[in-house]
């Protein structure tokens, strides 16, 4: 008897835990619903960061150090490459595109951008500043 109310008491006490947690938890969307559209964000400036954003693996695709309002991918024009390309990147002062840009899909080497690597924004991102959303302690790898 003395076990099956022990055992009562600590079920009580999990499911108390639990729902307790449920109402901390708050979605970011807050209590919009969500079969409406979502709300068009604020416009951010983008920032500059002189010297560049550290990495925080050895891998990783640099994140953008300066603004790209205008710049504009499309199918026939990439303004990234005016300054990033072999071509251009000594007389722009700009870092060229980094070496796995130029391998393509089979692991050959090309001697320009490989397709695969023609949209840069898919991977290199501007940063504004902002606050976090949630608390990071996130920390790169050294
Ligand atoms: C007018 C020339 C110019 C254009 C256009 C340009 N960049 Fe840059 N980019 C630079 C320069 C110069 C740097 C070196 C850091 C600095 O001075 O801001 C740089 C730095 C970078 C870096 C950081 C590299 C590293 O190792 O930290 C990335 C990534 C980058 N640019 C991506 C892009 C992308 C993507 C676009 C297009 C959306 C773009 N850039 C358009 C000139 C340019
Ligand atoms: C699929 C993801 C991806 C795409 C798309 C991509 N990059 Fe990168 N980029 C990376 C990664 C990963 C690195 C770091 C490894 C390296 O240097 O190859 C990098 C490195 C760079 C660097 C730094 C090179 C260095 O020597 O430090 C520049 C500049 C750059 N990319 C520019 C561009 C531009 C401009 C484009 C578009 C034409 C582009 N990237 C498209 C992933 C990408």
């Amino acid at each position: 008897m003395k076990k099956i109310i022990m055992t009562f008491i600590t079920g009580l006490a999990l499911v108390t835990a639990s729902m307790s947690t449920m109402a901390e938890i708050q979605s970011l969307r807050g209590a919009h619903a969500l079969d409406k559209p979502s709300e068009t964000l604020d416009k951010r400036k983008q920032i500059k960061q002189k010297d560049g954003f550290e990495r925080s693996y050895k891998i990783q695709p640099p994140m953008i150090p300066h603004t790209t309002e205008k710049d504009r991918i499309s199918l026939k024009n990439n303004s990234c490459m005016k300054c990033h390309s072999e071509k251009n990147h000594e007389k722009e002062k700009a870092p060229r595109i980094g070496d796995s840009h130029y391998i393509d899909r089979d692991g050959n080497k090309l001697s320009d951008l490989s397709s695969r690597r023609y949209f840069c924004t898919q991977c290199h991102a501007t940063q504004v500043d902002a606050d976090q959303l949630v608390e990071n302690d996130f920390v790169g790898a050294k």
